[in-house]
C-alpha cells in the first residue's frame, strides 16, 4: 500500500486510476513557498514520511501561464482559494495577447531508504532522500468550460478540449499528473 498525501480527493481519484494500491492520507504537510515545485515537493514528502512512517507520494501541481512568466506557478492553490479560477482566466484574457500556458505536477516519493531514481532531492544531513518524477502539459488559458474535475480544469484547454471537458480517462491519458504517474510508476514497478 502507498499512502498519496493530500487533502485533494480530486488528485486521489487520478492517482487510483493510474496506481490502484494507492490510498488517500489526509494530512495538510506545511507547504513551503518557493518559486520551483521540486523543492516544495521534497519537504512535502519528508513531512509527510515523517507524520506516516512509510512510504509516501506528494503531488505538486500548478498552472504556469507564459505571459506571467509562469504565475500563478507555485502560488496556484493561494491564488485559486484568494481570487479564484475564473479570475485567473478573466486577468489572463485581459492582459495577455498570448494565453500559452503549462500544467505541471512534481511527485515526491519518500519511504526513508536511499534511492536510486533518476531525480532525488538528498536533502540535509539528517533528511531522508526523495525521489522527484514530473509530468508537464502545454495548452492555453481559455474562457470556463466544461463540469468535470477540479481546480483550474475549466481554463486549461489542451488538445480542442479543456481538462474540466474531458472524462477522467482522457485527462489522465493526457494530464500533467498522469504522465509523472506513469514516470513514477515505471520506476517504482520496474
Ligand atoms: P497543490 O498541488 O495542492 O498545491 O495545488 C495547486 C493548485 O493547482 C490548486 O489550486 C489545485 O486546485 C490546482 N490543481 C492541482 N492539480 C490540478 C489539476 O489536475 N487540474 C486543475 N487544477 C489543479
Amino acid at each position: 500500500m502507498l499512502r498519496y498525501v493530500t487533502t485533494n480527493p480530486g488528485k486521489v481519484r487520478e492517482a487510483r486510476a493510474r496506481l490502484p494500491a494507492v490510498e488517500q492520507l489526509d494530512f495538510d504537510y506545511p507547504e513551503q513557498q518557493h518559486p520551483d515545485l521540486d523543492p516544495i515537493a521534497a519537504a512535502g514528502a519528508r513531512a509527510a514520511y515523517r507524520h506516516a512512517d512509510a512510504p509516501v507520494l506528494v503531488d505538486d501541481a500548478g498552472l504556469f501561464v507564459d505571459g506571467f512568466d509562469g504565475f500563478p506557478g507555485p502560488y496556484s492553490s493561494f491564488v485559486e482559494q484568494t481570487v479564484g479560477v475564473a479570475a485567473v482566466g478573466r486577468l489572463c484574457a485581459r492582459e495577455l495577447d498570448d494565453l500559452d500556458a503549462a500544467f505541471r505536477c512534481v511527485l515526491g516519493y519518500c519511504d526513508g531508504e536511499a534511492l536510486d531514481a533518476p531525480r532525488v532531492d538528498a536533502g540535509g544531513d539528517d533528511d531522508p532522500p526523495v525521489a522527484l518524477f514530473e509530468g508537464r502539459v502545454a495548452g492555453h488559458v481559455v474562457p470556463p468550460r466544461g463540469d468535470g474535475g477540479f481546480g483550474y480544469d475549466p481554463i486549461f484547454e489542451t488538445d480542442g478540449a479543456t481538462y474540466a471537458e474531458m472524462t477522467p480517462d482522457e485527462k489522465n491519458e493526457r494530464s500533467h499528473r498522469g504522465r509523472a504517474l506513469d514516470a513514477f510508476a515505471d520506476w517504482h514497478e520496474g
